[in-house]
C-alpha cells in the first residue's frame, strides 16, 4: 500500500526534527539556529552514498598541538590532541585512541541467536538479537573486575524506514516536494519494532586489549516491551493502574522508549521511560477522569501503530494503560529471570535518565530529568540508607522516599520541593486524595508547587568527588522572550546549556542548595548566540544541545549531544571534555564525533577508566534516508548490510587512563 496508515503520520526523523524545533518557526525572524545554517551551507557536505573502505578511526592533519598547548596553558585536566569537527560517513577519535565496534543491531546476544539477515527479519529473532537506538549504557562489574562486566544497553526506539528493505520509499508530494513514505505497518512489522525496543544485559570481556561479548554468558538478557514486570511503591495497585488484562494493578507488560538511565550502587539496572506517550493511539471515552492528566503529558501522541494490533495501546480500548509507563524500571540483573519493577515512588513523567548516588548518610539520592520543553528537574532521596555489605537489603530501596522538584532562585539558591500528599497544594481539594495521585500526575503536582520550567532536561548528573550536580538542557527554541528566566536566560534557545547545581556542603538530599550555568551552548564566534565557553576552546571545542553526560573515574565532565548536523551547525553531534574547575572552567574539546545523521548517546567509563563505551543512534538519519539510501551505511560500509546503531568501545593505543 506504501501509504502512511494516518494521514497525520510522521516518520521518526520528522518526529525528532520536530521535537528538536531548530529554526523551523517561519513566521518569525530568522532564528540562530537559521543563522547558522546560513553560515555553514555554503560548505555542501554530503554528496549521495559515499564510498568508504573501512570502519576505522581517523583523525584530522590540523594544527592540534597548538589547541592542545592552548588548552594546556588554561590549566585544562585533559590531555589528547583534539578531533577536527565536521560531518561525514564515518566516526572519528581522537589521534592516539582506537574505536572498534562492540555490538550492532541485529548481532547475536545468545550464543543460539539467529545470525542477523535483514531480508528475513521476524519478531521471533529480532527478541534474541541486539536491540535498535541503543541509548543508555550501563557496566556492572564481574567480581570487581574493570576488564569484565555486564554491559547494559537501552533501545529507545525504532526507525522502520531505516530497518525494513523495500518498505519505505522516497515520492514527491502534492507540492512535488521529495518526502520519504513510510511502508503498511502490519503486525510483523509491529511486532519486529516491539521486540527492537527495551534493553540487552550482555557479558563482555577483554582479552589481550580487546573487548568482546561473551554469547554464552548466562546473565545474558533481552527486555522487551512484552517482559513482564511489576509495579510497586505508592501508586502500586491503585485503581488508575488497573486493566481488563491485570486487574490487580501491579502486572504490566514491557517498558518503552528508554533513553537514559542508571545503575544503582547495589548494582541494578535504572532503565528511564521517556516518551511513552507516542506508543498510545485512539481517543478515551468521553468524560473520562484521565484526560487532564493524559493532555498534560500528551497522551495519545500516535508515533507508532501498535495500537492497531494490540489493545493496550488504543486509549478508547484500555484508558488505564497509559499510566503504566513513564516510570523508573528497576532490573536485577544477576537473574536473567528476574521480574523487573516500576519504581513508581520516582514519578511519571517523561524521564531522560537516572542516576544515582550514595549520599553521606547513607541515603541514595536519584536524580532525573523530564525531557520536555518547560519541564522540570527531579530528584527522589530514600528513607532507608544503603548497606554496602548487604545487597539484598537494598533491593526495594527506591520504592520509599521524598521526591522532590527543583526552584531555581535568581539570586543563585535552589530550592528542592518535596511533592508530598498533604502538604501544600497537594491536596484532595486539587485532586490529590493519595500519594498514588502525586506521582501519577507528577507534573501537575510540580506545576502547583511553582517549580522552574526549563529548557528540556536531560540527563542529570552528580559527581561524588565535588559535590556538584550537572543538568543537561538541550534546547528549547519555544521559549519567548520576556519568558526567559535566571536558570533558562535565553529565548530562541536553539542550542542549550548546562547548570551546575553544588548541593550544600556535598550533602545531596540538602533541600536548600545553590545553582550556576556551567555553559551557554552554541558557536562563541556569533555574538547574538551568547556561548559562554571559555577562550581556550578551539573553533571544534564548542558544541550545541547537550544531553548525556558521563563523569569519569578522576572526576571529570564529559558531554555528549543531539541534534547537532550538517544542515544546522556544520558538524555532527560527538563527544566533548569539558572542564569545570579553576580558570579552565568551561574549555570544551571534541574527542570524539559520530557519522553523519547520528546522535551520541550513553558515555560511560569502565571503573578503571581506560575504557569508553559510547552509544551511537539512529546514524544515517538525515534528509531523506530510506533502507535503501541512508545518510551513510555505518559501520559495515556494506551495500548488503543497512546503517547500523552500534555501540562503540575506545580504548587508548597501548592502554592507559582515557583523556
Ligand atoms: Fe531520548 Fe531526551 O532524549
Ligand atoms: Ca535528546
Ligand atoms: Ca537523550
Amino acid at each position: 500500500m506504501n501509504k502512511h496508515v494516518s494521514p497525520d503520520f510522521k516518520t521518526p526523523t520528522e518526529i525528532r526534527e520536530e521535537s528538536e524545533d531548530v529554526g523551523r518557526n517561519t513566521s518569525r525572524n530568522p532564528t540562530m539556529g537559521d543563522v547558522i545554517n546560513t553560515r555553514y551551507s555554503r560548505r555542501g557536505f554530503l554528496g549521495g552514498s559515499l564510498a568508504v573502505a573501512a570502519i576505522g578511526a581517523t583523525v584530522s592533519p590540523l594544527a592540534l598541538l597548538s589547541a592542545r598547548e592552548a588548552h594546556a596553558a588554561a590549566g585544562s585536566v585533559f590531555d589528547f590532541p583534539e578531533v577536527t569537527a565536521g560531518v561525514d560517513e564515518n566516526h572519528h577519535v581522537a589521534e592516539g585512541y582506537d574505536a572498534e565496534i562492540l555490538l550492532r543491531w541485529g548481532d547475536k546476544v545468545f550464543a543460539d541467536s539467529p545470525d542477523f539477515d535483514p531480508t528475513a527479519q521476524t519478531a521471533e529473532k529480532q527478541a534474541r538479537q541486539f536491540g535498535y537506538n541503543n541509548d543508555y549504557i550501563g557496566f556492572v562489574p564481574i567480581d570487581g573486575n574493570s576488564d569484565h562486566g555486564l554491559l547494559l544497553v537501552n533501545h529507545e526506539y525504532t526507525n522502520a524506514e531505516l530497518m525494513f528493505p523495500g518498505w519505505a520509499k522516497v515520492e514527491k508530494d502534492s507540492e512535488g516536494k521529495d518526502k520519504v513514505v513510510m511502508g503498511e505497518f502490519t503486525k510483523e512489522i509491529v511486532d519486529i519494532e516491539m521486540a527492537a525496543h527495551g534493553g540487552t544485559i550482555i557479558e563482555i570481556r577483554r582479552t589481550d586489549g580487546k573487548w568482546a561479548p561473551v554469547f554464552d554468558g548466562t546473565k545474558n538478557r533481552r527486555i522487551t516491551p512484552d517482559t513482564e514486570m511489576e509495579l510497586t511503591g505508592p501508586a502500586a495497585g491503585h485503581d488508575r493502574l488497573k486493566t481488563n488484562a491485570d486487574p490487580s494493578g501491579r502486572k504490566v507488560f514491557g517498558t518503552l522508549n528508554n533513553c537514559a538511565g542508571g545503575v544503582t550502587p547495589w548494582g541494578t539496572y535504572l532503565m528511564a521511560e521517556e516518551n511513552f506517550h507516542g506508543y498510545f493511539k485512539g481517543e478515551l471515552p468521553a468524560d473520562h477522569p484521565e484526560a487532564a492528566n493524559y493532555e498534560r503529558i500528551g497522551v495519545p501522541g500516535g508515533w507508532y501503530n501498535w495500537g492497531n494490533f494490540h489493545d493496550r495501546f488504543d486509549i478508547a480500548k484500555e484508558p488505564n494503560e497509559a499510566n503504566r509507563f513513564g516510570w523508573i524500571v528497576e532490573v536485577d540483573v544477576e537473574d536473567p529471570n528476574s521480574v523487573p519493577k516500576k519504581r513508581t515512588a520516582i514519578g511519571r513523567v517523561k524521564h531522560e535518565g537516572c542516576e544515582t548516588i550514595v549520599n553521606g548518610d547513607g541515603r541514595v539520592v536519584v536524580y532525573s530529568g523530564d525531557d520536555e520543553r518547560f519541564d522540570y528537574v527531579y530528584k527522589f532521596v530514600t528513607a532507608g540508607r544503603y548497606d554496602a555489605s548487604d545487597r539484598a537489603a537494598n533491593m526495594d530501596l527506591l520504592d520509599e522516599g521524598t521526591l522532590y522538584v527543583a526552584r531555581f532562585n535568581a539570586d543563585g539558591s535552589l530550592d528542592w520541593l518535596p511533592l508530598v500528599h498533604g502538604e501544600g497544594p497537594l491536596t484532595a481539594a486539587n485532586g490529590f486524595n493519595s500519594q498514588a495521585d502525586v506521582v501519577i500526575e507528577t507534573r501537575r503536582a510540580a506545576d502547583l508547587l511553582g517549580a522552574t520550567k526549563m529548557d528540556r532536561p536531560e540527563d542529570v548528573q552528580p559527581n561524588q568527588r565535588t559535590g556538584k550536580v550537572y543538568v543537561m538542557l538541550t534546547n528549547n527554541t519555544r521559549r519567548k522572550e520576556g519568558d526567559e528566566n535566571p536558570a533558562n536566560p535565553r529565548a530562541d534557545n536553539a542550542f542549550g546549556h548546562i547548570i551546575e547545581i553544588a548541593e550544600s556542603g556535598g550533602d545531596f538530599a540538602a533541600t536548600r542548595s545553590t545553582w550556576d550555568i556551567l555553559l551557554k551552548c552554541g558557536d562563541p564566534s556569533i555574538a547574538e548566540v551568547g556561548a559562554t565557553f571559555s577562550s581556550a576552546t578551539t573553533e571544534n571545542g564548542w558544541f550545541g544541545m547537550p544531553d548525556n553526560c558521563a563523569i569519569d573515574t578522576a572526576g571529570r565532565l564529559w558531554v555528549s549531544t543531539d541534534g547537532n548536523s550538517g544542515s544546522k551547525t556544520g558538524r555532527t553531534d560527538g563527544l566533548w571534555a569539558v572542564d569545570t574547575e579553576g580558570a579552565a572552567r568551561g574549555t570544551s574539546r571534541l574527542f570524539y564525533r559520530v557519522p553523519v545523521g547520528a546522535e551520541m548517546c550513553g558515555p560511560l567509563f569502565n571503573p578503571s577508566g581506560d575504557t569508553l563505551f559510547l552509544a551511537v543512534q539512529h546514524p544515517g538519519d538525515e534528509g531523506l534516508a530510506t533502507y535503501e539510501n541512508p545518510a551513510t551505511r555505518w559501520p559495515d560500509f556494506d551495500a548488503a548490510m543497512p546503517v547500523r546503531p552500534s555501540v562503540v568501545v575506545v580504548t587508548k593505543s597501548g592502554g592507559g587512563v582515557i583523556g
